[in-house]
């Protein structure tokens, strides 16, 4: 858990396929379907930042400075997710929200590939 990136990819890949799975439940009209797998969605958004803490404690000495923002842009990844889920299903705007959950989700994964845990290959 502290040393291998493991648990922590499975997290958030899993998250990700719920999150679009949500999207095609409110898109197709099927809200409560879309409101239990976002319930599920949101344990999956506390299993990523758990592994996540527990790798950041261990090897944030490394570098603070990246660990900083790895961890800052993980956690918007996060908030842009839910964001976009709840203004969907209240049929809000949510571009500005999109906008922002591709570049920080871009950056999160740029960075959690050049830290120097698991997969390198951008070093
Ligand atoms: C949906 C959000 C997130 C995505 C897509 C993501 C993605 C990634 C990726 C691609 C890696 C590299 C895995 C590897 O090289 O084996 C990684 C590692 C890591 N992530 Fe995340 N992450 C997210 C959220 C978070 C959060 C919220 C935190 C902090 C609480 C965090 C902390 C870390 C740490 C500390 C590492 C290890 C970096 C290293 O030393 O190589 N991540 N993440």
């Amino acid at each position: 858990m502290f040393d291998s990136t493991h648990a922590h990819i499975t997290t958030w890949a899993v998250a990700l396929i719920l999150f679009v799975v949500v999207l095609v439940l409110q898109k197709s009209g099927k809200q409560k379907g879309a409101k239990i797998t976002q319930m599920i969605l949101r344990v999956f958004y506390l299993l990523i930042i758990a592994t996540g803490v527990l790798l950041f404690s261990k090897h944030q000495g490394y570098n603070p400075a990246l660990y900083g923002i790895k961890f800052l842009g993980g956690i918007i990844v996060i908030g842009m997710m839910e964001m976009i889920l709840v203004r969907t299903a209240k049929e809000k705007n949510t571009g500005v929200f999109w906008a922002v959950f591709i570049a920080a989700l871009a950056v999160t994964f740029f960075l959690g590939l050049k830290l120097p845990l698991g997969w390198n290959m951008l070093l």
